[in-house]
């Protein structure tokens, strides 16, 4: 991998490593994380819960992969990860990261689940021969790599022929949250500090990625301004002002500016 590469996968390293996704929705910080009453704390803020289009991803995707295996890329705590379990997939889990390696080995232990493996690996330079699994989950990763072409592919290669690659770009341009991260100055993820990178791409952009892939489905989500789980001056402003006023316009209008893109595609 070039050194410029390197260097930005290790900034995105060490970022996410001391960010593992789900901190920042703890608002009782009595829990011991990695308790079954800390994964029970952050849930309802967790992707699959929150949201529930991805959830219905999850239940029609399981259909056609119960038995089968799955490569989640970028599993965070493992939300997405246990969903598939639960649902009968056979899953291997991984994360760039350590900590959240870690934080997902611990809530399958909670859970009860096993997994077919968990551990580090980096999204552009996959520790997998070409060819090997049923199908490949990213759930708002790819952008964040620091090549998210390369990360498709990436994806692309490991997939035995006909295998589905479901990846969600959370980074959709134009979006609200583009808007509100350009002009509002506002971070994404993280109340003090965002992830070093986050490229945002337009659906076009995106979908020139997919080469060597049969694009299947194309959805805009995430087109209504979302929850938080923020105090402060900012966060009323936009709880009370911004959201509701915002959430107002018609749907068709506001899937313009959907901030999350979610394509399947089948591998050739
Ligand atoms: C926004 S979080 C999403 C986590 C999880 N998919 C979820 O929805 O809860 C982004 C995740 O991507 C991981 N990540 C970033 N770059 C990566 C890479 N090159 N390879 C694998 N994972 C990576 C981070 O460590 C982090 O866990």
């Amino acid at each position: 991998m070039e050194e410029d590469l390197q260097n930005t996968v290790q900034s995105v390293h060490d970022y996410w490593n001391s960010h593992t996704l789900g901190f920042q929705y703890v608002t009782d910080h009595s829990i011991e994380p990695g308790t079954p009453a800390f994964f029970a704390h952050i849930r309802p803020w967790m992707n699959p819960y929150k949201f529930p289009w991805i959830m219905a991803r999850i239940d029609q995707e399981s259909k056609l992969l119960k038995g089968k295996h799955l490569l989640e890329i970028g599993c965070g705590m493992g939300y997405d990860s246990l969903e598939f379990l639960k649902r009968g997939v056979r899953v291997t889990a991984t994360d760039l990261t350590p900590n959240a390696v870690a934080m997902t080995l611990r809530h399958f232990e909670v859970e009860g689940v096993q997994a077919e493996a968990v551990h580090t690996a980096n999204a552009l330079d996959l520790p997998f021969a070409d060819n090997t699994f049923d199908a490949v989950w990213a759930n708002g990763v790819l952008h964040a790599t620091g090549d998210t072409e390369r990360a498709i592919q990436e994806a692309r290669r490991t997939l035995k022929p006909g295998g589905r690659a479901i990846i969600s770009h959370f980074y959709r341009k134009p979006s609200w949250m583009w808007l509100l991260h350009r002009y509002g100055r506002e971070n994404i993820e993280y109340k003090e500090e965002d992830p070093p990178v986050n490229e945002f791409y337009t659906d076009a952009e995106v979908l020139a990625m997919f080469h060597g892939y049969q694009v299947v489905a194309v959805a805009r989500e995430h087109h209504r301004l979302l929850p938080v789980r923020r105090d402060g001056v900012k966060a009323a402003l936009y709880k009370y002002g911004l959201r509701p006023a915002y959430n107002l316009l018609p749907e068709g209008l506001a899937k313009k500016y959907a901030y999350k893109v979610s394509v399947t595609a089948v591998k050739l």
